[in-house]
């Protein structure tokens, strides 16, 4: 346990990813110093917990602000009712995220900060598990380091995520939904993160295929980069409790919802801040291939 200046304390949790932090009230109005060692333990454990906050919908708005302007709910759907910047999070069929992923990738500038706050929570599963993109860029050999340092990754929300099997009426109507405007948007496949300058692996459930590579080629490429990103060393596992605040940091994370709790309700409102254009090992920043750069959601790329 370390406490810092302003008084709270971090507790890790994962060896390699995870913090929770205690002695802090989150409906507070947060001071700059406050903010700042926030950000910092964010930077430095990549997730954050706050256990048992007693945050509604204009507290969770107010806290994430407090690290950037924030993003409209979604590109594509729709919004909380009358919560322009909330997405609903419901274990409603469809909108199940048990996909590995980091937060609206096809776009120009996915957000950089997402919060979770938990309200309705099944007595058993529905966890959430965040991985370090960091670590699995480290554990790879170094020979595939050097391959994926000069790699581009296509992002896309059109995809056929759902096998046809497991496709019900409320998966078709969600992915019409999710797919109604179409994005493309290249970005590098190791990302430097801009404040630690952390390589990390940007990949993840968007990511449809390697720039220069046969679809087959992508998909192996990917799988086997993708294999480091979840291994269990590099991955940290939230069981909630209602009330609860989980932060991670977008740019250098991959997170997934196991579907592990039947027709018990589940429900978590997501609230994310506005980042920038990814940039890679080489200095080269993501561009857009199909679509524009999602202004509507997110402020101006910088
Ligand atoms: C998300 O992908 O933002 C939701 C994660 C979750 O349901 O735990």
């Amino acid at each position: 346990m370390t406490s810092t200046s302003t008084g709270f304390d971090v507790r890790r949790i994962g060896g390699r990813i995870g913090a929770e932090i205690t002695g802090v009230d989150l409906r507070e109005s947060l001071s700059e110093g406050l903010t700042a060692e926030i950000t910092a333990a964010l930077v430095e454990h990549k997730a954050i917990v706050f256990r048992a906050q007693d945050l509604d919908d204009p507290g969770q708005l107010a806290f994430a602000a407090q690290f950037g302007e924030l993003t409209k709910a979604h590109p594509t759907v729709p919004s909380a009712d009358g919560l322009p910047n909330v997405l609903e999070v419901s274990g409603d069929e469809g909108i199940r995220a048990n996909n590995w992923h980091t937060d609206v990738t096809f776009v120009l500038s996915p957000p950089k900060i997402s919060t979770l706050r938990a309200i309705v929570v099944p007595p058993y599963g529905g966890n959430t598990l965040i991985t370090n993109t960091a670590g699995a860029y480290r554990d790879l050999p170094a020979e595939l380091r050097r391959l994926a340092d000069g790699l581009w990754a296509v992002h896309s929300n059109v995809y056929d995520y759902v096998q046809p099997q497991f496709l019900t009426d409320a998966k078709a109507e969600r992915q019409k939904v999710f797919t109604s405007t179409k994005y493309e948007t290249a970005h590098p496949v190791v990302r430097v993160h801009p404040e630690s300058g952390e390589r990390g692996l940007f990949i993840g459930g968007f990511a449809q295929r390697i720039s220069g590579l046969s679809t087959t080629e992508s998909r192996d490429l990917l799988r086997l980069l993708q294999a480091y990103v979840t291994r269990p060393e590099n991955v940290f596992r939230w069981a909630w409790s209602p009330g609860d605040v989980v932060v991670f940091d977008n740019r250098i994370t991959q997170h997934y919802a196991p579907d592990d709790y039947g027709d018990l309700p589940r429900l978590l409102h997501r609230v994310t801040v506005a980042g920038d254009v990814p940039v890679g090992a080489d200095g080269g920043r993501s561009y857009v291939i199909t679509g524009d750069a999602a202004e509507h959601y997110t402020p101006a790329a910088n």
